[in-house]
């Protein structure tokens, strides 16, 4: 048997890839564009191991998804490529459209064709997993509850907009196509290998810089924060016991405030490499905020917790500790991802 990830090569994707292993032999066909926030270094320890097949292709493009399931036969599809930065899609929409809604239909369309065209056992087994996130629910008030699966889909920014056509697309193709499919929406991320353009990482490594430490706005807003392989271990239990047709939200019950995970981090590597010039904090610099920004995601995860026992493994005391170690025991990955397309970024981003 063998699956077929897309996306394998960025943060959460290379996670998962190098998790499944720790569990299982079953071989991993990724397809990856390698776009900027595509990393195989990331993949690096399994370069001579036969169970990963790595294919460097885009989504979009029919005839090498169509040739990937007819080659392979994988008995699931785990869909993770995306574009996935919120502040990318403000300046640049158009990516967006293509690969997570394209991208997202082209996928569907190859796998209904391979699906439609399985018999008995396989045809039963097949799985489209889709990647979805909190954001297609947009913003909560204060006291409202936490999302649920029932919430309405309010997406406020390109990038959950695209998010929330795929979902729609993916919904669509179960209920008149009987495919297969299972979607989970799950909160912010955060661990090892995560790109340095989104908060936590980015403050991990500004603050080794000796560089200003960007909160938007009031630096309020609220997340909820959930460790990347507590992601993945959500992902495995509804590719494994997931209803077909529902959607599973995955979260880590840990709403912070923007400000406060950024003193975290900064309290982390006070502790962990003092700088003699002061407090890390000494960096906190309040920029303009961003444009349509969501004031507070939360997620209610009691459906996935109660249907299929899942239960995060890090608190976010935990996982933060094991982040920050990451980053500071992993300095060169760093530096190398730090390249020149993303150094344009930032002056495109945060100015001069
Ligand atoms: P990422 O940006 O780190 O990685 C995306 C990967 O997809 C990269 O390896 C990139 O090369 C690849 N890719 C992009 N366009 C492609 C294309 N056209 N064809 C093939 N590959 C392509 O993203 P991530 O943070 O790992 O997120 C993975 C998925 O999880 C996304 O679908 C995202 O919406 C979802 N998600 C992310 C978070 C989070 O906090 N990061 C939370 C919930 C859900
Ligand atoms: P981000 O990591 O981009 O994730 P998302 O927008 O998908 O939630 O941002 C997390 C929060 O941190 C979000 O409220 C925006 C804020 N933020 C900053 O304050 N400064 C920054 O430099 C970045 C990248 C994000």
């Amino acid at each position: 048997m063998t699956i077929l990830v897309t996306g394998g090569a960025g943060f959460i994707g290379s996670n998962f890839v190098l998790d499944w292993f720790k569990t299982s032999d079953e071989p991993v066909v990724n397809l990856d564009a390698l776009t900027y926030a595509g990393n195989l270094e990331n993949l690096a320890s399994l370069k001579d191991d036969a169970r990963h097949i790595f294919v460097k292709g885009d989504i979009c493009d029919r005839a090498l998804v169509d040739q990937l399931l007819a080659t392979h036969r994988p008995r699931a599809i785990v869909h993770f490529a995306a574009e996935s930065h919120v502040d990318r899609s403000i300046h640049g929409p158009g990516a967006f459209m293509r690969t997570n809604v394209e991208g997202t239909f082209t996928l569907l369309e190859a796998a209904r064709g391979y699906w439609g065209a399985l018999e008995g056992d396989a045809k039963a087994a097949f799985r489209f997993h889709h990647v979805s996130t909190d954001e297609v629910y947009g913003s909560l008030k204060p006291q409202d509850p936490p999302f649920a699966e029932t919430n309405a889909y309010e997406p406020n920014s390109p990038y959950s907009a695209s998010k929330a056509a795929s979902d729609h697309l993916v919904r669509a193709w179960h209920h008149t196509y009987g495919l297969p499919v299972v979607t989970t929406n799950c909160s912010n991320n955060y661990g090892p290998y995560h790109f340095p353009e989104k908060l936590i990482p980015l403050m991990i490594v500004n603050a080794l810089a000796g560089k200003p430490l960007p909160v938007y706005g009031d630096g309020q807003q609220i997340r909820d924060w959930l460790y990347v392989t507590d992601h993945c271990s959500g992902i495995r239990a509804v590719l494994a016991g997931g209803t077909l047709g529902e959607t599973y939200n995955i979260g880590g019950w840990n709403e912070k405030a923007n400000i406060d995970i950024v003193k975290t981090v900064c309290a982390l590597l006070d502790e962990l490499r003092p700088d003699p010039a002061g407090p890390y904090a000494r960096l906190i610099t309040y920029v303009k905020d961003r444009p349509g920004h969501d004031r507070r995601y939360a997620i209610d995860a009691r459906k996935i917790e109660r249907d299929l026992g899942w239960r995060p493994a890090e608190t976010f005391e935990t996982g933060i500790r094991k982040t920050v170690q990451w980053y500071l025991a992993n300095e060169d990955w760093a530096s190398r991802v730090l390249s020149g397309a993303y150094r344009e970024w930032v002056s495109k981003q945060y100015g001069a």
